[in-house]
């Protein structure tokens, strides 16, 4: 616990500990051709490998689990359909990325990459985050709201007043002050080499740290065990370091295992995100 292992996550997951992680926060490879293990396969191996790792994930996952997964658009619906299989799908979360550098000018640009969130069950954590309403929000919202800012029932579209009776809705209502719910797209930017969270050395594929945090925070408490089966850098499990949360991590690379150790000891319990 609260570290990483070096090794096959798939041979590690065979022997793990049996409905124990809250979640599984993992970025597997997306077979795009990097330098590193399970990047450069044919499509059915790799999809057969992306099964393997899966069906060895969900039972280490409590009955009140959640996967969160990266993906990009080439296996999106590939792995949408495999975690279907054995689990219930919550949401898609679009990560949406400034312009690359070298970005080509002979096809529309590539600004995003996904996340699909799935539960074991119907029951599991889910802490809000709030975001600050942009201007656009602040405009549309502004037609609706009343003088304490909240918007009222009756504004309500038929959907949502389906889901919530007027008496629950009214004594926590939608209010502009507090900012909406997270929504499904997040503007993150990338990691760049000479950012304090790549001072050991940039992974390829390296996610960022408040990107990530976000998903700790909604989907787990203080003290719940997080996963990730294909840690690199250690992104995930510093992230939850810092979220008082407890980690495991599994790398098949020496070399980023080493990195993710050094990022894991320079968190300081004072450090939060
Ligand atoms: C997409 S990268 C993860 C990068 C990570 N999110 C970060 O921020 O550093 C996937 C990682 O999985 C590792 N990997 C590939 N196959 C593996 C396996 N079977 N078991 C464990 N790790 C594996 C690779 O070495 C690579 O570092």
């Amino acid at each position: 616990m609260n570290d990483i292992i070096i090794g096959d996550c798939i041979d590690i997951l065979k022997r793990a500990k049996r409905e124990y992680i809250d979640l599984v926060l993992t970025d597997s490879p997306y077979n795009a051709g990097y330098d590193f293990d399970n990047d450069s396969m044919s499509r059915d191996e790799f999809l057969s490998f992306t099964r393997r790792w899966i069906s060895e994930v969900v039972p280490t996952l409590k009955k009140t689990g959640v996967l969160c997964c990266f993906i990009n658009e080439d296996y999106l619906f590939d792995f949408h359909a495999i975690l279907k299989e054995r689990l219930i799908f919550q949401r898609l979360v679009t990560w949406h990325f400034e312009p690359y550098p070298r970005c080509v000018d002979d096809t529309i640009d590539n600004r995003a990459e996904y996340i699909l969130v799935f539960s074991r069950s119907d029951t599991f954590t889910f802490n809000v985050i709030r975001e600050e309403p942009s201007s656009t929000t602040y405009d549309r919202w502004i037609e609706y709201v009343d003088e304490q800012g909240n918007i009222p029932y009756d504004s309500l579209t038929p959907s949502l007043k389906k889901r919530y009776k007027r008496e629950n809705y009214e004594r926590n209502p939608i209010n502009i002050y507090r900012g909406s719910p997270q929504g499904n797209v997040i503007f993150c930017r990338r990691v760049k080499d000479n950012d304090e969270e790549a001072k050991y050395g940039r992974h390829p594929t390296q996610k960022p740290e408040p990107l990530l945090d976000k998903f700790v925070k909604m989907y787990t408490n203080v003290g719940d065990i997080v996963l990730d089966p294909f840690a690199g850098s250690g992104s995930t499990l510093v992230v939850a370091k810092k979220d008082r949360r407890r980690f495991v991590g599994v790398e098949a690379s020496q070399e980023y295992a080493a990195v993710a150790k050094k990022r894991l000891a320079d968190v300081n319990l004072t450090d939060r995100l």
